[in-house]
């Protein structure tokens, strides 16, 4: 791919900054919204729950994700782009004037939660973007014992074997897991209980 396209993509989903981003970030909001709501469909979450959203981009699942565990839930979403951290408090301003959903600079490879804090951990459309051995460690770590991690992406955005997904899931410890090579993939694993 030429280099110029390649920084326009970044500049729009990869890492989202700029007018670039705040296109990249509507064109996400309204073009991932189904595959958003399937990932919180796969993490089976029930109210009262803790959630993880990693690389929540503007917002859309840790919408879904506040409705899910509410009442008594709590969501956190962790995103390194300060524009998508924007974008997505603006979309979710009730749940934060609430106290029911936090959005925290930060990265799958450093969440920055607390030691086994978090029931489920959710991530669309941003594995390829990881150092995933650290990422994988880091939400190992804060899981609770029988947390379920959710990664679903894009296939046509990974650049390595889908099935490199569950060898690196399994050396980061999780156990149980599921992986489904379609469009998009699908990935749910374990902390052991
Ligand atoms: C393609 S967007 C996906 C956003 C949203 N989940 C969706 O599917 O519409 C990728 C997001 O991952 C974030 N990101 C980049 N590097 C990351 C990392 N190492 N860990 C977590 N998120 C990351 C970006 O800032 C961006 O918001």
């Amino acid at each position: 791919m030429p280099t110029l396209l390649r920084r326009a993509l970044d500049a729009a989903f990869g890492h989202p900054r700029g007018v670039a981003g705040r296109m990249g970030g509507s064109i996400m909001a309204f073009g991932n919204r189904e595959q958003e709501r399937a990932a919180i469909g796969l993490a089976a979450l029930s109210s009262g729950e803790v959630v993880l959203i990693i690389g929540h981009g503007p917002g859309v699942g840790m919408a879904l994700a506040a409705e899910a565990v509410s009442p008594n839930g709590h969501v956190i979403g962790v995103d390194p782009s300060p524009l998508m951290r924007a974008m997505a408090a603006e979309r979710c301003v009730q749940w934060i004037r609430s106290g029911d959903l936090e959005v925290r600079p930060g990265s799958a490879e450093n969440t920055s939660c607390a030691n086994e804090s978090i029931d489920a951990a959710i991530s669309v459309n941003n594995v390829m973007l990881w150092d995933r051995p650290a990422g994988f460690a880091d939400i190992h770590r804060v899981l609770r014992p029988g947390g379920r991690l959710v990664v679903t992406v894009h296939r046509h955005v990974l650049d390595f074997r889908p099935a490199r997904l569950r060898e690196e899931a399994e050396a980061a410890g999780f156990v149980n897991v599921r992986l489904s090579i379609g469009q998009p993939v699908e990935l749910v694993a374990w902390r052991l209980q």
